[in-house]
């Protein structure tokens, strides 16, 4: 297990837990809403597949790849 967890977008200065949150406020389902609003995900993309991994599952930390592991 790695010491460092995903658990933010960087370019947008959020947490997946703000995130989370904003989602269920806006009545956000897909990325992609998030990503029209401005809120997150549009800048360098590298938190995005974990951003719809928040919204699939509600979990706020990931170990780095855990993405490609949901994807075999
Ligand atoms: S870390 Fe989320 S867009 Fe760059």
């Amino acid at each position: 297990m790695s010491d460092f967890l995903v658990n933010r977008c960087i370019c947008h200065e959020h947490s997946f837990e703000e995130i989370k949150e904003y989602a269920k406020e806006k009545g956000y389902t897909d990325l992609e809403d998030l990503q029209i609003d401005n809120y997150c995900s549009n800048g360098c993309r590298i938190c995005a597949p974990y951003v719809e991994m928040v919204l699939e599952t509600g979990e706020t930390a990931f170990e780095p790849g855990a993405y490609y592991k949901r994807k075999k």
